[in-house]
């Protein structure tokens, strides 16, 4: 029970830490332009179908969707995003204000969930999958990317040279994902597993993209020793073993893509 009231509240952190990115986010979102494109040969070419865009932030790629398919619906946890959403984007959308873990759909309702860079804040993420699956009609499709553990590996042994806090999220391993994604009621069917090396001209520049893309709330914490920034500093330090020849800091995201569709039973 406690545990479940934390995973709420720490979802509502997540929804906030977005929401106040809603403005400055579709400029900062290189990675996110990159891997929701990418998931493009994935789709149906059928026109006729239900999509929901899981995880819609700005609604970027929910307003691409609406131009193909006919009924589209756009989903996210931060109503600041979703308000972003409902001025810029395509007028046919239905945006829903609402969590992963307990979506507002009826069972068997959507013929393909397009989810891009959502799945890695879902804890647990067993239960957004069980929810994922519940609502595709059978023979439905999740498309999603995520990321997955590498991701960021330069960032967290800089840091963990300075303390042993938690300063970036724990990403699933593609093992793991493919334990979870192949079930009874689901198999995946494609994957695809890159590193994408983001250049930064240093490592202020890297952690503004963060904050930019609302993906900072584990920076919120105590610090002990040392004051706030003298670790900073220190992380920085270390972060100069990965510079590059040209002076360029690189930041490693490990994209995992992924077909799954929802069995027959
Ligand atoms: C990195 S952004 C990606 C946005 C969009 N898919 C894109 O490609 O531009 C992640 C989005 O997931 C949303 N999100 C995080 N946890 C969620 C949850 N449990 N349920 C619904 N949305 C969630 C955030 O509010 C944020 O808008």
């Amino acid at each position: 029970m406690v545990q479940t009231e934390h995973k709420n509240t720490n979802r509502v952190k997540i929804g906030k830490s977005f929401g106040s990115a809603s403005k400055s986010y579709d400029v900062s979102a290189r990675l996110q332009r990159f891997s929701g494109k990418h998931l493009m040969p994935w789709l149906p070419n059928r026109n006729d179908l239900t999509v929901l865009d899981l995880g819609s932030g700005t609604g970027f790629f929910t307003d691409l969707l609406a131009s193909t398919y006919n009924q589209v619906i756009g989903l996210d946890i931060s109503n600041e995003m979703l308000h972003f959403a409902k001025e810029h984007r395509n007028k046919k959308i239905l945006w829903l204000e609402a969590d992963a873990h307990k979506l507002p759909l009826q069972d068997n309702s959507i013929d393909f969930i397009y989810s891009n860079l959502v799945i890695q804040w879902f804890d647990p993420l067993d239960e957004a999958i069980t929810e994922m699956l519940r609502i595709l009609k059978p023979g439905g499709l999740l498309i999603f990317t995520t990321l997955v553990d590498g991701t960021l590996h330069e960032l967290k042994s800089s840091w963990k040279q300075v303390d042993d806090d938690q300063h970036v999220i724990d990403f699933k391993t593609v093992t793991e994902l493919n334990t979870l994604f192949n079930n009874e009621n689901g198999k995946l069917v494609e994957q695809k597993c890159q590193d994408i090396v983001l250049e930064y001209q240093n490592v202020i520049h890297l952690a503004r993209e963060l904050k930019g893309l609302g993906a900072n709330h584990l920076a919120q914490k105590q610090n002990r020793g040392l004051s706030g920034k003298d670790k900073w500093f220190k992380m920085t330090e270390h972060y100069q073993d990965f510079l590059e020849p040209s002076g360029i800091y690189p930041a490693t995201y490990r994209l995992f893509s992924g077909l799954v569709v929802k069995l027959n039973n």
